[in-house]
């Protein structure tokens, strides 16, 4: 339902996805893991049609991106990182104006409307301005602006932001229903237990391109890891930084 083929995306001269290829079937989960800078945002913003392509291709259940981008945009759904939220709505109004972006009004938005709402225990704050909402509220808000039209895609980049023990949790049965019923989701995060609780596959990628792709097991044979651990795995995929660096940091002596 996502497929990325050749992505190329450069700001300037400077190449922040460098041929990535990526897919995402019906009923799958994948999770797109990196370092700060990795690429994995403009790798989404792309999917999603926010930036163009340098180079490569992105198909959205089937429709490509670039030249179809409205058909490919109605089958979406996306929580970026740092969603821009019209302050002066209410909830409901957000959602509202979220699913008539996509050309969804009438009773069935409505009810899932109040549905999403309840899931998420916003009821009490539906009429409320989003300006008078909490972090952890407005990601719940974000969330559900972005399933309010019925997409079959999800692009998500960093979900747990914000979200209390309990919501997150919410998030992951939310999510795992979504592909059960034949969604595809594609989901950056730095959440490691996240990623391995709920992703089918990952992909890791480092400097815009993808160093390593397959179950949390396969990664684990990857990095070749006694232990399993999962920060150790996702270390050893990345590489890590030496104690001597933290105390050369910390003191400014060049040979500490
Ligand atoms: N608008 C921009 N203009 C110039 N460079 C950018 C821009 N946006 C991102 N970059 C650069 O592209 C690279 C990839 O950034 P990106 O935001 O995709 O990383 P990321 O993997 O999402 O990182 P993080 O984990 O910190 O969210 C970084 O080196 C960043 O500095
Ligand atoms: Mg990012």
């Amino acid at each position: 339902m996502i497929r990325v083929e050749g992505l190329v995306k450069k700001y300037g001269e400077f190449v922040a996805v460098d041929g990535v290829d990526l897919a995402v079937g019906s009923g799958e989960i994948v999770g797109l893991l990196g370092p700060n800078g990795a690429g994995k945002t403009t790798t989404l913003r792309v999917i999603v049609g926010i930036l163009e392509a340098d180079d490569g291709r992105v198909e959205v259940d089937g429709h490509d991106v670039s030249s179809q981008p409205l058909d490919a945009k109605r089958r979406l759904g996306f929580v970026p990182d740092r969603p821009f939220v019209y302050e002066k709505l209410t909830g409901e109004e957000l959602l509202r104006f979220s699913a008539g972006l996509r050309g969804r009004v009438g009773p069935e938005v409505d009810r899932r409307i109040d549905e999403l709402l309840e899931l998420w225990d916003l009821g009490p704050w539906r009429d409320e301005l989003v300006e008078s909402y909490s972090h952890g509220m407005r990601q719940k808000l974000i969330l559900s602006s972005a399933l309010v039209h019925g997409p079959s895609t999800l692009v998500i980049d960093e979900p747990m932001v914000g979200l209390d023990p309990a919501a997150a949790r919410l998030l992951k049965r939310l999510l795992r229903q979504f592909a059960d019923q034949g969604g595809a989701a594609l989901i950056s995060t730095h959440t490691l237990e996240f990623a391995e609780a709920l992703c089918d596959r990952l992909e890791v990628i480092r400097s815009g391109t993808i160093l390593a792709s397959g179950t949390m097991e396969e990664l684990r044979r990857q990095a070749a890891t006694e232990s399993g651990d999962l920060e150790e795995v996702f270390l050893r995929l990345v590489g890590g930084i030496e104690e001597r660096r933290i105390a050369r940091a910390l003191t400014g002596d060049p040979r500490a």
